[in-house]
């Protein structure tokens, strides 16, 4: 008998060699596993035998059961593979595998240092408004107190797209609109795009953002200017942050200034992004001019105000490392990668 059981366990592995596809196996697993399979046959015998045999015909019965079971489960997880492989091999998608990182969009340095500005000065009780990027030379130059042929304007190498009418070269001809539509008190910020004819360099872009600021109320003054751009400074950079405000001249501004606040990359200490100063000039600032105000038909015997104008890309190239203000533009995925939220 266990002769027998060691014969069948024989067939069993000769068969199981040419077994190709699921069916052919689970016709197997039937006939040698099943309830009318040649195991079942033997043991059906063992009444007939004497009680020492009978348990070790037994125990060799059990053996060949274990070990036809395990190679039908090795041969069953073998046609699987296969199975995969051949799919794979046929383009069939396995449904299994983990998901490819879907590609996303990143924000762009410019909207982030945009967003964080505009959010400190909402704070602040600012509001945001917008003007027209193709601007009136009355809004870009006249109004702001820069006459045909003031030498401010070679300052601002222009587009001009037709006679009066040119790509505008700095955010201010908003101060211009909004003080002319809003009464005061006004408090406001313009982030926005603008254009001037420079040559393209490391730190000249044709095209690039600033972002202008207006207050204009009863009793503004100096002191207010310098008392939010530090509030700002700090907000921005970190509480550690200084400015320092030096005298520099625009036509819609008077006094005007330039402020610098220190560096927010070795606060202050000198090194490369600071160019050994300890300083970065970010933006021109001043009081409104009078003859601006009473352009715009705001007494300036009244109202006073303040006005800044910053470039964004100079705070993103100092605050993210950024060393060639072309690299905004260039729309290389491997610098915007990095500003994934
Ligand atoms: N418009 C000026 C420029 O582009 C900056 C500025 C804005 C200066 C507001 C003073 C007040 O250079």
């Amino acid at each position: 008998m266990k002769e027998e059981l060691y014969k069948i366990l024989e067939e069993a592995k000769k068969e199981i060699a040419n077994i190709r596809d699921n069916i052919e196996l689970e016709k197997m697993k039937v006939k040698f596993l099943g309830k009318k399979g040649p195991i079942k046959d033997v043991l059906s015998k063992l009444g007939s035998i004497s009680e020492e045999l009978r348990k070790e015909v037994g125990r060799v019965a059990n053996e060949v059961k274990e070990e036809l079971t395990k190679m039908i489960d090795e041969a069953e997880a073998h046609l699987k593979k296969l199975q995969k492989e051949n799919e794979l091999k046929k383009g069939v998608s396995d449904i299994s595998l983990p998901l490819k990182k879907p590609l996303t969009g990143y924000p762009h340095p410019v909207s982030l240092v945009v967003e964080k500005m505009v959010n400190i000065f909402k704070s602040m009780g600012y509001s945001v408004a917008d003007g027209p990027e193709l601007e009136e030379e009355y809004y870009n130059f006249d109004m702001l107190n820069i006459p045909p042929h003031h030498p401010a304007r070679d300052d601002h190498d222009s587009f001009y797209v037709m006679p009066g009418m040119l790509l505008r070269t700095h955010t201010s001809p908003v101060q211009i609109r909004t003080m002319k539509c809003f009464k005061p008190p006004i408090a406001i910020v313009v982030p926005g795009r603008c254009y001037r004819r420079d040559a393209t360099d490391a730190t000249h872009s044709h095209t690039f953002h600033q972002m202008e600021g207006l207050v204009v109320d009863k009793g503004i003054s100096f002191a207010d200017l310098k008392g939010t751009l530090l509030l700002w400074a700090k907000m921005m950079f970190g509480e550690e942050t200084q400015i320092r405000l030096r005298p520099d001249f625009f036509p819609f501004t008077e006094p005007s200034a330039e402020l610098a606040v220190t560096c927010p990359v070795c606060k202050g200490k000198k090194c490369n992004v600071c160019k050994h100063t300890g300083w970065v000039e970010l933006m021109g600032c001043g009081m409104v001019d009078p003859i601006v105000l009473e352009n715009c038909g705001i007494d300036s015997e009244v109202y006073s105000g303040f006005a800044f104008g910053l470039g964004i890309e100079r705070v993103a190239m100092t605050v993210y490392g950024i060393s060639d203000i072309r690299q905004f533009f260039e729309n290389d995925l491997r610098l915007l990668e990095q500003f994934g939220k």
